[in-house]
């Protein structure tokens, strides 16, 4: 019997949940025990009389003993070392654990000889897409940004034809056409607005034009930044300097800007600096989801709402948080997806032959596995 335990999320903004009624079920005909501490789904609408209805144990939060018998705990985001340390020895932690350059974490799981699988680690192969938490997320956020892009601007979105006169369509440019960048583009082209987009990765140049966007060729110098499983790599600084040049003129006649532009592990590159900034319309907006990792642009501020020379700067970090039923809903089929084949006959095994695990598995009973990662964010 796989003992799994659902805690309440304590980082301060998170209102997901890492299981739902649905999922626990689930879990259940797969031979698994799961308690859920009380009100772990409420803020996402779950509520406890529903999971007990899908047969989870409700017990009380921080409870010792579901603590210490626990086989698996599910999380969207690490508990802290304390919770951590309450946990036996070979325990298997899974979440979206921010495993880059996190020492913090490293420690305690090593101090309480703990196994845990990082889902951001989970390698881009098709096999893994059921579980692929960081688009789940990432899907949200490129919607959710659009809407209060839109609800922020001084106009409307589309065109319109009125008796009035008629109204241009906002221009909005999005930076970077990854999962979120896609997203958002498909949502404003949905509301109406004409779009432009810039991304490193060429490849990305059909998605966007099949969804009626226009693509903004990277700049042409000799050194191209390269990508690696999906991935783009760091672009060098003067490749960085050619591209902000390219897009200063964009992003002056551009009514919003959606910066979604990452690269893992490491800063998000700066693609909007003070000077492009002074040159954008007042009444315009530029929302940053990549702001927790830097940012895209200069000036955004994590959850907050700033305003330069009329220029609304929306730091939007913490998106699939504002969309938790789904956002939960979501992940918790991402955890299943993943967990399921590894359950078999009452017990949890950690294949590490498997890709999907030697890649995201961070530590295994407390022996760190990717000490440079967790340490120092790694290479690219
Ligand atoms: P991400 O969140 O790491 O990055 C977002 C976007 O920013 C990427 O498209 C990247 O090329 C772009 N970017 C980086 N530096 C930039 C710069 N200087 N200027 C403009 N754009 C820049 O990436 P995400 O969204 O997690 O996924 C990236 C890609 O991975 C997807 O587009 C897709 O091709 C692939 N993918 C494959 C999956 C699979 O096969 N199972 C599942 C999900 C994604």
């Amino acid at each position: 019997m796989v003992r799994v335990l659902v805690p309440v999320e304590t980082v301060s903004g998170e209102t997901r949940v890492a299981a739902t009624p649905d999922t626990v079920k689930r879990y259940l005909a797969i031979g698994c025990k799961v308690a859920v501490e009380s009100g772990a789904g409420q803020a996402a609408g779950f509520l406890d009389s529903q999971y007990s209805s899908s047969g989870a144990q409700i017990v009380p939060i921080g409870d010792s003993e579901a603590w210490s018998t626990a086989d698996v705990l599910l999380c969207v985001q690490s508990p802290n070392q304390n919770a951590l340390g309450k946990l036996k020895k070979g325990s298997v932690l899974f979440g979206l654990l921010s495993p880059y350059a996190n020492s913090t974490l490293a420690r305690a799981l090593e101090k309480s000889s703990l196994s845990a699988i990082a889902l951001e680690l989970l390698p881009r192969i098709s096999r893994a897409q059921s579980a692929d938490a960081l688009s789940s997320q990432a899907n949200i956020a490129g919607y959710k940004s659009v809407l209060i892009a839109a609800a922020a601007l001084d106009r409307y979105f589309p065109m319109l034809m009125t008796a009035a006169g008629t109204v241009q369509p906002a221009r909005v440019l999005v930076l970077g056409a990854g999962v979120a960048g896609l997203q958002a583009v498909a949502t404003a082209r949905r509301l109406g607005a004409i779009v432009y987009v810039s991304d490193i990765r060429s490849a990305v140049k059909e998605q966007v034009e099949s969804l009626g966007a226009k693509f903004i060729d990277p700049p042409s110098i000799e050194e191209k930044p390269s990508e690696v499983g999906g991935y783009a790599k760091q672009a060098s600084e003067a490749f960085m300097v050619a591209q902000r040049k390219q897009l200063s003129d964009q992003l002056s006649e551009s009514d919003v800007a959606i910066c979604t532009a990452q690269v893992p592990g490491k800063k998000a590159p700066r693609l909007i600096n003070h000077e492009m900034l002074n040159r954008m319309r007042s009444g315009s907006v530029v929302v940053d989801i990549a702001v927790a990792q830097g940012g895209n642009c200069a000036e955004t501020l994590p959850g907050q709402t700033t305003v330069r020379n009329g220029v609304k700067l929306i730091g939007a970090s913490d998106l699939p948080c504002s969309v938790p039923n789904h956002a939960s809903s979501l992940y918790a089929r991402n955890l299943l997806a993943l967990l399921q084949p590894l359950i078999a006959d009452g017990v949890l095994r950690l294949n590490l032959e498997d890709e999907m695990i030697s890649s995201s598995l961070i530590s295994h009973e407390g022996s760190i596995r990717f000490p440079d990662l967790l340490n120092n964010g790694g290479s690219n």
